[in-house]
């Protein structure tokens, strides 16, 4: 099979091997037509039309996209629906008995919820937010680990057309006020505290510090994780009093306009402010339910797991909206894949006989290093199809993922996405296209990409540049598509194009290889941070003079985060390390914290005073340093080299 875009070219005369999928898996595919992307383009906007049908709507749309080649766009102006209506309710007369949540707790504790149990519980707990005043539009905060009430709350907001604001359970109050400021969200539920890595997190208390530290007053609805009996004060509510105080109701759907907002979740952007990205009901419920199943190739008889943390854009959308508008079973993991043994992913995936696996690089690059001995001892032939999403995957970790745990066999597709686009919007089709390890793939049927360079031009083939999409998509977010501000889009000439911060080349194929952010975001281990909000964290300490973080090459995580710290006259190492690392927990989370921290008395400039932050990852990643002569102080150079601990 070739590349599929009609040219005829094979693809075997392009320098990377193309690996066909398996006959087996065309046969059963969801989306198997080669000319599914020649019936896109001729049909645009109108192919979209296929993923609206994907959902049930209560009004239907006057016509599938409106707009001219600028902002504002809109996608299926007209239609209203509600997304927990169609991510549950309608599914009852056909499967209520089937799981929706199978969930995974670090003991090896489960629970499970079919979709009329967990329709009760929605409707439970969005009876209970009701009566505590929220309504359609407000936002309401939650920050919860990975247990199955989180997505219950998220789909309980919904279905009250209330907007969500899930800040990940690993972030610290300051980030959680932050959010919670900003939104201006009056309600905010969370949990008592969790274990994580053996150790338990005071989830509480910092929901407390951060309720306390915003402008708005905030009412807490706790759930009881550790069984502490936590005392609730004033404006505190038990989630298990309430649920029950509510069991048994049933709330109507609230119909919502496509273009209204469903989530609202922040992301790191290129300045120092997390930035709120706010997406819609209808145009990214469409694009996530259409790539689960071109993509992912999800059935509803499937159990599909994707092991990110529902915290982040991987999780809303391929975990809880995508999967569960297609009806299928979707397994939730709180744990980490090396307790009790690190065997557990794969204990998991034979227990529950997995059929679809989407995960980061980062881990599929730990499990390599674990060796192939975990995987052996289970049985894997269940799994049908593997994915990675959140960063580049080096062919090597593909093969290997490709062979030790798909068989040799399953089709592995790389998927290149970001909390902006809501979905999928690169990545082989795995019942149609050949994969070539290493790159992601063509733009999806409907999608159009290019790789140009600073003029805007397009670069020649296998050149690097910045990549840009240059068509509208219906998942895109709400300021990209009213044209607010125009954020990261801009027009070149005529045309209008969103520049998602990566760097990229073209293949003669078409294929997409994805280099990484060309903006001051890093993503370790498939989590996206930014350099500048870990810089004003540590620069914030007593005693530092100037800090600049940047990303250096590693095993596992992909990217690790090396900070250059200089400190002022009279501070040391000793005085700094221990505040550096616990102003970036205050500030961030755990999660944040550098890999390593080098104290140095200056940071490389050039005479200006700007640091020069290539001859930092040059030094930080152990490369030549190439040309140092803008540099005001060379002789530092030197010094950063023997200060870097070796890798
Ligand atoms: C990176 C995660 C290479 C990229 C869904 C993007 C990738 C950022 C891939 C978004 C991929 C995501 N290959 N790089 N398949 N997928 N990225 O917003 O740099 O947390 O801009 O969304 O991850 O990170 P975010």
């Amino acid at each position: 099979m070739t590349g599929g875009d009609g040219s005829g070219r094979d693809t075997a005369l392009d320098e990377r091997p193309a690996i066909d999928p398996p006959e087996w898996f065309v046969e059963q595919a969801n989306v198997a037509d080669p000319s599914v992307y020649e019936t896109f383009e001729r049909e645009w906007p109108d192919c979209w039309d296929r993923a609206a049908d994907l959902l049930d709507w209560t009004d239907p749309y006057d016509e599938v996209f409106r707009g001219g080649d600028v902002p504002p766009f809109e996608w299926f102006p007209g239609g209203r629906l509600n997304a927990a209506y169609n991510c549950i309710d309608r599914h009852l007369p056909e499967r209520k008995n089937q799981l929706a949540l199978i969930w995974e707790g670090h003991l090896g504790e489960s629970r499970t919820y079919t979709y009329r149990e967990l329709h009760r519980e929605v409707n439970a707990v969005a009876a209970a937010l009701r009566e505590k005043g929220v309504s359609e539009d407000d936002v309401v905060t939650v920050y919860l680990p990975m247990v199955p009430e989180l997505p219950v709350v998220m789909l309980a907001c919904v279905r009250l057309g209330v907007v969500h604001n899930v800040v990940f359970a690993g972030f610290s109050a300051d980030a959680l006020a932050e959010r919670m400021e900003r939104t201006g969200s009056e309600m905010l539920v969370t949990c008592d505290g969790y274990y994580r890595r053996g150790s338990a997190v005071a989830q509480k208390n910092k929901a407390d510090n951060a309720r306390i530290a915003v402008e708005q007053d905030v009412s807490v609805v706790v759930l009881d994780i550790l069984s502490r009996d936590v005392h609730l004060g004033d404006g505190y509510y038990d989630y298990d009093e309430l649920r029950a105080a509510h069991d048994g109701e049933t709330v109507a759907p609230v119909s919502r306009d496509a273009s209204d907002t469903l989530f609202r979740i922040y992301t790191s952007g290129t300045t120092g402010e997390p930035k709120a990205v706010d997406h819609t009901t209808g145009g990214y419920l469409a694009h996530v339910a259409w790539t689960s199943q071109s993509v992912l190739d999800i059935k509803p008889e499937d159990t599909y797991w994707c092991s990110a943390d529902i915290g982040w854009i991987t999780g809303h959308s391929y975990i809880v909206y995508g999967p569960l508008a297609l009806g299928t079973t979707a397994v939730l993991y709180n744990g980490t894949p090396d307790h009790p043994e690190k065997d557990r992913v794969w204990e998991i995936v034979d227990r529950y006989a997995v059929d679809v696996f989407y995960t980061a690089p980062t881990a599929v690059r730990t499990f390599m290093k674990w060796g192939e001995e975990y995987p052996e001892r289970h049985d894997l032939s269940s799994l049908r199809l593997l994915g990675t999403v959140g960063e580049p995957i080096d062919e090597r970790a593909w093969r290997w993922y490709r062979e030790h745990i798909g068989g040799g066999e399953c089709p592995v597709v790389d998927t290149w996405w970001q909390t902006e686009t809501g979905a999928i919007l690169v990545s082989t089709l795995p019942g149609v296209d050949a994969m070539k390890p290493g790159a992601a793939g063509r733009p999806l049927p409907g999608i159009e990409t290019s790789v140009v360079d600073p003029a805007g031009e397009a670069v020649d083939v296998d050149e690097a540049g910045e990549l840009v999409v240059t068509r509208p998509w219906p998942g895109m977010p709400s300021d990209l598509r009213t044209g607010e501000g125009w954020g990261a889009a801009a027009t070149c000439g005529d045309e209008w194009r969103y520049y998602p911060e990566d760097g990229a080349s073209v293949d003669v194929d078409g294929y997409v290889t994805v280099l990484g952010r060309v903006d001051d975001a890093i993503n370790v281990a498939g989590r996206r941070f930014s350099t500048m909000e870990l810089e004003s964290a540590i620069t914030g300490v007593e005693g530092v003079a100037e800090a600049a973080v940047v990303g250096a090459s590693h095993e596992t995580a992909g990217t690790a985060l090396y900070a250059y710290v200089s400190p002022e006259g009279g501070y040391t190492e000793a005085d700094l390390r221990g505040r550096i690392e616990s102003a970036v927990e205050d500030a961030i989370g755990g999660v944040a914290t550098p890999e390593t921290v080098v104290f140095t008395p200056d940071l490389p400039k050039t005479r200006s005073g700007k640091v020069m932050r290539r001859l930092l990852t040059a030094v930080a990643n152990d490369e030549e340093l190439g040309d140092t002569s803008a540099l005001r102080n060379p002789e530092i150079l030197g010094e950063l080299q023997s200060a870097t601990p070796d890798r």
